[in-house]
């Protein structure tokens, strides 16, 4: 048995999905339902009785105790976060209640449980915290990729309170001994990323004929993991990584964010030719405040430690990736509510 924060998410759902095919053991699965937690993500497990939903927050301590005392796992898999920069910059309270508190409350009641536990089960546990290349800042065009000992530099409120929970995290390995590991990923895409993030974004404006928003002149990096490729990492981590560690999962695929667009415009032309050439929807918006202008992944910790690689190329990550949306439009259209369409007001209003 194992608790997972936020699984009704974009990764969380992919890696609770792959956790039960793979590992086929029960998971309690805390989620507040946000905006962005959505429990059709996990329809397919409505009748598998190893998939035990909670609907509840991280902060509810009571709730917390209580899973833990009820569920005795062995281990959390801690996704549950506010995870979108431009979310951050509109109103920042909200990731500093759920990634710096959320994880602090967190981490409180798991030391409880975890002090209850006797051996083996004590040192065989893991808090496995989830977190971001982001909290490391900027590089340059010619910096060597981001590595595990990279000093912190986080510039947006968001990559600030995902910096912070690691520090946390780390504070409660060093004081208390928790047995915490933690991942910091790049930037991960595939099916079920909810369409405020740049690639389902684009895909769905693509299909419906609207601009494909790109910020300032497009030529800002990230490091592509696909999501599947994450989940195998995580679970790496889990089985193999030693406690107080911390690991970086990157996709080697860094693309600037034009070279990200045409790629998806060139699938769809050929996928659903109607639009094409879906490139013209192109349109240069305004650049979002403090945008960071490279992240990359050096992984090699992972690949030497624990044996893991990504094994998705960008290529076939993104033709899953298009395949997968343009076959889920009932999927799509509940997720396009009224709360997506008032983000779009609020963040595009500048479109030119
Ligand atoms: P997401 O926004 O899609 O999902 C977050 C989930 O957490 C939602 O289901 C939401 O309902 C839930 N949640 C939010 N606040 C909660 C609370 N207080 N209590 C319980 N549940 C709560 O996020 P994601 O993209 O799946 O990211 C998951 C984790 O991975 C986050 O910690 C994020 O920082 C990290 N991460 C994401 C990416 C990425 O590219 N998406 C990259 C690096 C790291
Ligand atoms: P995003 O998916 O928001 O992830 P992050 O900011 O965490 O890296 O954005 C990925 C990149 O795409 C980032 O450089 C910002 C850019 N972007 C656009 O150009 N247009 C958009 O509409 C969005 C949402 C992002």
């Amino acid at each position: 048995m194992i608790l997972v924060t936020g699984g009704a998410g974009f990764i969380g759902a992919n890696f609770v999905l792959d956790w039960i095919a793979a590992e086929g053991t029960p998971v309690v699965n805390l989620d507040k339902l946000t905006y962005a937690g959505n429990p059709g993500n996990l329809a397919s497990l409505t009748h598998d009785a190893r998939h035990i939903f909670v609907k509840g927050d991280i902060s509810d301590r009571t709730l917390v105790a209580k899973l833990l005392v009820q569920h005795q796992p062995e281990a959390i898999v801690h996704f549950a976060a506010e995870s979108h920069v431009d979310r951050s910059i509109h109103g920042p309270g909200e990731f500093v209640q759920t990634n710096v508190v959320g994880t602090f409350n967190l981490l409180e009641e798991v030391r409880t449980y975890w002090a209850t536990l006797a051996e083996p089960a004590k040192s065989g546990f893991r808090f496995l915290h989830v977190s971001t290349d982001e909290v490391y800042g900027s590089l340059e065009p010619t910096d060597p990729a981001f590595s595990e000992t990279t000093p912190y530099a986080p510039n947006s409120p968001y990559a600030a309170s995902k910096a912070a929970s690691d520090h946390l995290v780390r504070a409660y390995h060093h004081t208390y001994g928790l047995p915490v590991v933690t991942t910091n990923c790049s930037n991960n895409y595939g099916p079920r990323q909810f369409p405020e993030k740049l690639i389902p974004l684009v895909i769905l404006n693509a299909l419906n004929g609207k601009p494909l928003p790109i910020y300032g002149d497009g030529k800002n990096v990230r490091d592509w993991l696909y999501v599947g490729d994450h989940c195998t990492g995580i679970r790496a981590a889990l089985h193999k990584g030693r406690p107080g560690e911390t690991y970086n999962i990157g996709g080697n695929s860094e693309k600037t964010n034009l070279e990200v667009v045409h790629a998806i415009c060139c699938i769809l032309d050929t996928l659903h030719p109607a639009g094409a050439p879906h490139a013209k929807l192109i349109t240069f918006v305004k650049d979002r405040p403090g945008h960071d202008r490279r992240y990359a992944i050096d992984a090699t910790k992972m690949k030497t430690e624990l044996g893991w690689q990504p094994q998705e190329q960008f290529e076939t990550g993104m033709n899953k990736t298009v395949d997968w949306y343009l076959n889920n439009g009932a999927w799509v259209r509940r997720v396009i509510s009224g709360e997506y369409r008032r983000w779009m007001d609020l963040n595009y209003t500048t479109l030119r």
